[in-house]
């Protein structure tokens, strides 16, 4: 059933994510009037807050994460915002939560950013206080448990209150604009398509750098590592998002079943197709960096790089490699794909000591928002003896190309269409138990091996064999 939500529950509302994302996503949303006036925001935490006190710690939270002139209406906006304080670990509070809440007019948004461990028990609360009806639909953030097993148990947990289609769960890779301009660039356009497949493709290259470190989430990432924080979730849908079959439109079911495919297609991955790194002390942009296990305090083989060849089994992509790295304390922040074109068939310039060079095309997601396609072309010139073809790229810069336009916080878009409900952006529970088999796969795999991460030095690329596992295929990553 299809309902625009007229209340929002919010639990987790004084965390971290709350305050640097959620409530200036929401404002945001609210000074560009795409909230339903009669939309009520209920936050809900262990602090023990007034309605006031949440409504000056959301003030505080915007001020500092959402920019000046994007915070028209503010006032309004807090006036939308209610407390209600609940240990979620006991059905006590619940009781009271419903009566805060009261009874929504078209229907009820819960959105879960809260320790996973907190899932089962808020399910449960939920259910006593009658907050699980059929005009109630529920958002979960990540982590989404850390294996197969216990990603198994939260969706059981949910699913015993909620049908899958009012089951949203957070990828915020998903809300990126540059990400869903992705299926744009592919399905809108009649010229990629055609060379999508191992034909014309000799490989795809996806990294997720950053340059931050552990940014005091000690516990949460010493647990769980690169290969469970960004490749289970945020890399598998880039991937999936490259390698799917044209959906037959863009809907919910239609783009999410052909993403499921690809992701249970993937190979397993063997022995020495990944390679896991750990930053050392060194530096980022010329200032000084601790180690990790220096900012850990302690030492710790959890690796906070991961490089992985991945292949998908399937007709289109027999034996395209795609290369896949990410990890923390490298040199810059970049997110991008790159697809590698293969050569042409046949070079006619050979013979005129042209060198060729294969297209390839950038998808650069984060921080530049753009599209660059390497073409050979003629240097200008009147070359007697031969001919001069040179690798320029044909540039789109988004910003450029639609300047005028709001640059958006990836919840704006995911938090619009929880309201809305629209599950086109929002991983389905086949998706993210695909992508846990696979990763489990590969911690079995290091666990056999008795795998430790090498050490790499902090703004470097990761450890030199994050380079090898590229290089002996004749594959140089794209800096
Ligand atoms: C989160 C990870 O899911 O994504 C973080 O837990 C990571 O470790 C973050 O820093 C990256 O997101 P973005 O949008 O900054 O690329």
């Amino acid at each position: 059933m299809t309902f625009t939500a007229d209340k929002l529950l919010l639990f987790g509302a004084t965390g971290d994510l709350s305050q640097r994302m959620l409530l200036p996503s929401l404002a945001a949303l609210h000074a560009d009037e795409l909230l339903a006036e009669d939309v009520k925001i209920i936050g809900t935490a262990r602090s023990e807050l007034t309605d006031a006190e949440f409504r000056s710690f959301a003030r505080e939270a915007l001020e500092k994460f959402l920019p000046a002139d994007r915070r028209s209406g503010m006032a309004e906006f807090l006036g939308r915002l209610s407390y209600q304080p609940l240990d979620a670990t006991t059905l006590e509070g619940f009781d009271a939560l419903a009566e805060k809440v009261g009874t929504p007019d078209r229907g009820l948004a819960i959105f879960l950013s809260t320790a996973p461990s907190l899932f089962e028990p808020t399910i449960k609360g939920l259910q006593h206080a009658g907050l699980d009806g059929a005009n109630v639909r529920m958002c979960l953030e990540k982590p989404l448990g850390t294996d197969l097993e216990s990603s198994c148990a939260i969706n059981d947990a949910v699913a015993a209150a909620f049908p899958e289609d009012r089951i949203f769960r957070i990828d915020h890779y998903l809300g990126k604009e540059t990400v869903q301009n992705l299926l744009a660039l592919r399905f809108a356009n009649i010229m990629f398509e055609p060379l999508w497949n191992a034909a014309h493709i000799d490989h795809v290259q996806i990294t997720v750098s950053e340059t931050v470190g552990l940014e005091g989430r000690v516990d949460f990432y010493d647990d769980a590592g690169a290969l469970r924080d960004m490749v289970q979730n945020h890399m598998l849908q880039l991937l999936a998002l490259v390698a799917m079959e044209p959906p037959g439109n863009f809907d919910a079911t239609a783009v999410r079943d052909e993403k499921v495919k690809v992701l249970r297609a993937l190979r397993q991955v063997q022995a020495g197709e990944t390679v896991t790194g750990q930053y050392r002390a060194g530096a980022i942009n010329g200032e000084a960096v601790r180690g990790y296990d220096d900012e850990l305090g302690k030492e710790s083989g959890t690796e906070t790089f991961v490089a992985i060849k991945a292949h998908v089994d399937n007709w289109r992509w027999k034996g395209v490699p795609f290369y896949m790295r990410t990890g923390k304390r490298l040199p810059e922040r970049v997110t991008e794909i790159v697809v590698q074109f293969r050569d042409v068939p046949h070079s006619i310039f050979a013979d005129k000591g042209a060198r060729m060079i294969p297209n390839r095309l950038v998808i650069g997601i984060q921080p530049e928002e753009n599209v660059q396609l390497s073409m050979m072309a003629k240097v200008p010139g009147l070359d007697r003896d031969g001919i001069r073809l040179r690798s320029v790229p044909l540039d789109i810069a988004m910003p450029d190309a639609f300047s005028g336009t709001v640059r958006r916080i990836a919840y704006e878009r995911l938090l619009l269409d929880l309201v809305e409900g629209d599950q086109t952006l929002f991983v389905r529970r086949d998706e993210v138990e695909a992508q846990w088999d696979w990763v489990d796969a590969i911690r079995a795999g290091w666990a056999d091996q008795a795998l430790s991460p090498q050490s790499y030095t902090a703004g470097s690329w990761g450890p030199s064999a994050a380079i090898a596992l590229a290089e002996k295929d004749g594959v140089s990553w794209h800096e």
